[in-house]
């Protein structure tokens, strides 16, 4: 998505989340905007929105007894405690010394994470051109259940006043506008006007919502601004959460889609929101994309594969397999059931077959390592062929050895590579080896111990 660079907003205009609250509804003893929502915590969504919207200076109340927030908000975001929470209007105003001076102030809920940059630069237009106290973000739902409802003035121009559900009328319980939990205030007005907010008589909790009757006391305007539906999906429960992430899930794919990547089956593709995938590649279904992977063009993915910050070339095709921290190059394949982890790099056109794991390793170009294998700390030149059975033995039950394959050796099936050790290019071992020694380029060695029993000829290597 583009929008139009604004150096104006980023001058004029200052954002504070709000993450201090105890989420009680989560039933959880990891704070609320720590839950995974796609991979990323809730809090790195408002956070994204906002960078992307070009608002950076950001603060984040959050509730210092809880968990520690600041590696989930980075350098991006400057922390402020609240404890206790009293509510979410002296939740905002504890932001107030580093947040005065700036003429628009955007506050989004912390647990409102659909949230679209569009949305937040909306509200600061919409402020401005309005002269309004305030802007809030709207939007009507078929089942407006537990949300802040919207009191609209008689032309609908205005909004009157936010009425939380539990205190409506029951006719105000049926309007299904409501409050989706972002907002921009006029800088000017919003530190005096908190000063004056009561605590709400029923709950005790000073409501940021409460604003809105203060300005429009106050002969100040409150326009509203409607958004999509999903943006005012708020996550106060474990079931708010389920429905974000399928919308947020629909909202990724849509996207991957839509720029030339095939999903068979996007309701059962689970892709991280900073993935990154290139046309043409075409994914199957019940796969799972996560972390900063990156696939390229041309690629087949899945069923049943999960990739962690993986890197993937062109062309690669990857079946029912686990790929973590490692990179596969153009027209490579994997599985089914590999498992290929531990910062691997395995290089173009190799072949890895059936139940075959590769830990921090490299393979050369055009090596094939078809069955039942397994590769640890091992150094592998171009063209090797890895028998079935082939296992490095890389560790002695205290350190982690290495294993060196030369270009073009053969290693036999069941053969086992005492690390550490180095067999020589072009060389060979027999089935059922057990190597313990280096065996030197262009020889074949046999046997339990392995011993070189001849040289071989540069043709038959
Ligand atoms: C709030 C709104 C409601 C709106 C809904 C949208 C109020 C009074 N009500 O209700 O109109 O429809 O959001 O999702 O604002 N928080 C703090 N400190 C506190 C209390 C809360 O930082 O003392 C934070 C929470 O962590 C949360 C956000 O503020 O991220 C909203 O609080 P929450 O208690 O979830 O408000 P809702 O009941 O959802
Ligand atoms: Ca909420």
């Amino acid at each position: 998505m583009t929008l139009e660079p604004s150096d104006d907003i980023r001058r004029t205009t200052c954002a504070v989340v709000l993450a201090a609250g105890l989420g009680t509804r989560m039933k959880s003893a990891l704070p609320k905007v720590l839950h995974p929502l796609c991979g990323m915590p809730l809090i790195a969504y408002p956070l994204r929105a906002l960078s992307e919207a070009g608002i950076t200076a950001v603060f984040v109340v959050h509730n210092p007894e809880l968990a520690s927030m600041q590696q989930h908000v980075g350098e991006q975001a400057v922390l402020v405690p609240q404890s206790p929470p009293l509510g979410t209007a002296h939740a905002l105003a504890q932001a107030q010394t580093h947040a005065q001076g700036f003429a628009d102030v955007v506050v989004l809920n912390g647990d409102v994470p659909l949230i679209r940059p569009e949305s937040v630069r909306a509200l600061v237009q919409a402020r401005r051109t309005a002269g309004a106290a305030m802007a809030l973000l709207t939007a009507k739902l078929p089942n407006p259940e537990g949300l802040g409802r919207i009191l609209r003035s008689e032309d609908g121009a205005r909004v009157l006043a936010i009425v939380e559900e539990v205190d409506c009328t029951p006719a105000q319980r049926s309007i299904r506008e409501v409050n989706a939990g972002a907002y921009c205030f006029d800088g000017a007005w919003v530190w005096s006007a908190l000063a004056r907010v009561q605590p709400n008589s029923r709950k005790g909790e000073y409501f940021l919502t409460d604003l809105v009757t203060l300005a429009n006391a106050e002969g100040r305007t409150v326009v509203a601004v409607e958004a999509l539906e999903e943006e005012a999906l708020g996550i106060n429960t474990r079931v708010d959460l389920a429905r974000a992430e399928a919308a947020m899930r629909r909202r990724i794919n849509t996207a991957h889609m839509l720029n030339g990547v095939t999903l068979v089956d996007p309701e059962r593709t689970y892709i991280e929101p900073n993935v990154r995938i290139a046309p043409d590649t075409v994914i199957w279904p019940n796969t799972f994309l996560r972390g900063n992977t990156v696939i390229g063009a041309g690629c087949e993915i899945g069923p049943n594969t999960t990739l962690v910050d993986a890197q993937i070339g062109q062309r690669v095709r990857i079946t029912y397999s686990v790929i973590e921290h490692s990179r596969l190059e153009d027209d490579a394949d994997a599985g089914p059931f590999a498992h290929i982890r531990g910062g691997a790099r395995i290089g173009p056109r190799v072949h890895i077959g059936n139940f075959a794991e590769v830990k921090n390793s490299v393979l050369g170009a055009d090596t094939k390592m078809g069955h039942f294998s397994y590769l640890g700390d091992a150094i592998v030149g171009e063209g090797v062929n890895i028998g079935a059975g082939t296992i490095t033995c890389n560790y002695d039950g205290k350190d982690k050895h290495p294993t060196y394959i030369g270009d073009g050796a053969f290693i036999g099936s069941d053969t086992m590579l005492v690390a550490p050790v180095r067999v020589g290019e072009g060389a060979k071992t027999g089935a059922g080896a057990v190597v313990t020694r280096d065996v030197p380029p262009r020889t074949l060695a046999l046997g339990v111990p392995a011993r070189v029993v001849r040289q071989l000829d540069s043709d038959a290597a």
